[in-house]
């Protein structure tokens, strides 16, 4: 069967990575992510945002992969099921997942903030000391001087092209669309689902809340990723083939 996997924060939650509208805890709990992931917050103190993302950083290195992370890999191997997600964590590759499409870039691909020459080695992944108000300043690109910011798609920028195109191929050629841990909020990502319908592909929602995209599913599981992407694992294992029928 041809599945595509649409994943958002919440799929993340289970390992202990913080969606945007749960992040408020400690000392970033006064800081609203949406106005530290823009171009105009780095510019103005890249020193604060690079020291968000060390934090977040931080907290993804610490996360290991849940059994739906685990669950879609394995899936991976019986049936054309691609994975594209809103995330900017690695956890579906550490489960195992290969050619995942990352919709808003990942936090482990940092770069020049002038030039986009890649920093190596990945300066999120090296030890640094934050300041007591969680401030860290970025390294400086080895080229041009400039700061090194993360490699991720902020409010305001664009999508990788390559990254959108992989994502509607795969949305167009899918006979089941699974929908999982996403608030259905942030555009053009939240469009997906509908191509999906569109396309002809049955939708199913995976998410413990209501959403906007909840009127426009064909089913909605209101249970957790890891259960969710279990229990249809389990039915595609006993070798149900129908759309209707395997998400009902
Ligand atoms: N892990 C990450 O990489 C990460 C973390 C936070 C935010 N973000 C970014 O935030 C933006 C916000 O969009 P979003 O829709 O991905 O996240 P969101 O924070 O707006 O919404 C998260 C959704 O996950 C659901 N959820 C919470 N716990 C869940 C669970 N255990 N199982 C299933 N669903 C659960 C919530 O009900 C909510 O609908 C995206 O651009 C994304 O790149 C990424
Ligand atoms: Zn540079």
């Amino acid at each position: 069967m041809r599945i595509v996997a649409l994943t958002g924060a919440g799929m993340s939650a289970e390992s202990g990575v913080p969606t945007f509208r749960d992040a408020g805890t400690g000392l970033w709990a006064r800081f609203d992510p949406q106005a530290l992931a823009t171009p105009e917050a780095f510019a103005a103190d890249p020193a604060r945002v690079w020291g968000w993302y060390r934090w977040r950083a931080a907290g993804v290195a610490a996360a290991q992969p849940h059994a739906g992370h685990a669950g879609l890999a394995r899936l991976a191997r019986a049936h054309a099921l691609r994975v594209v997600t809103q995330n900017v964590d690695d956890l579906h590759e550490r489960a195992g997942s290969r050619e995942v499409v990352h919709l808003h870039g990942a936090l482990f691909t940092s770069r020049c903030s002038r030039c986009a020459q890649p920093a190596a080695p990945e300066p999120l992944l090296r030890p640094a000391r934050a300041g007591d108000d969680g401030r860290v300043p970025p390294p400086d690109c080895a080229r041009c001087g400039a700061p090194v910011r993360p490699g991720v798609v902020w409010f305001g920028e664009a999508l990788p092209s390559a990254a959108w195109d992989a994502a509607v191929a795969a949305v167009r050629e899918a006979e089941l669309a699974i929908v999982v841990g996403t608030s259905g909020l942030v555009q053009p990502a939240a469009s997906l689902p509908g191509l999906a319908a569109a396309a002809g592909a049955a939708v199913l929602e995976i998410n413990p809340t209501p959403t906007p995209l909840t009127a426009s599913a064909t089913a909605s599981w209101r249970c957790s990723a890891a259960e969710g992407v279990q229990r249809l694992a389990a039915r595609l294992d006993a070798g149900e083939r129908d759309p209707a029928a395997l998400i009902s």
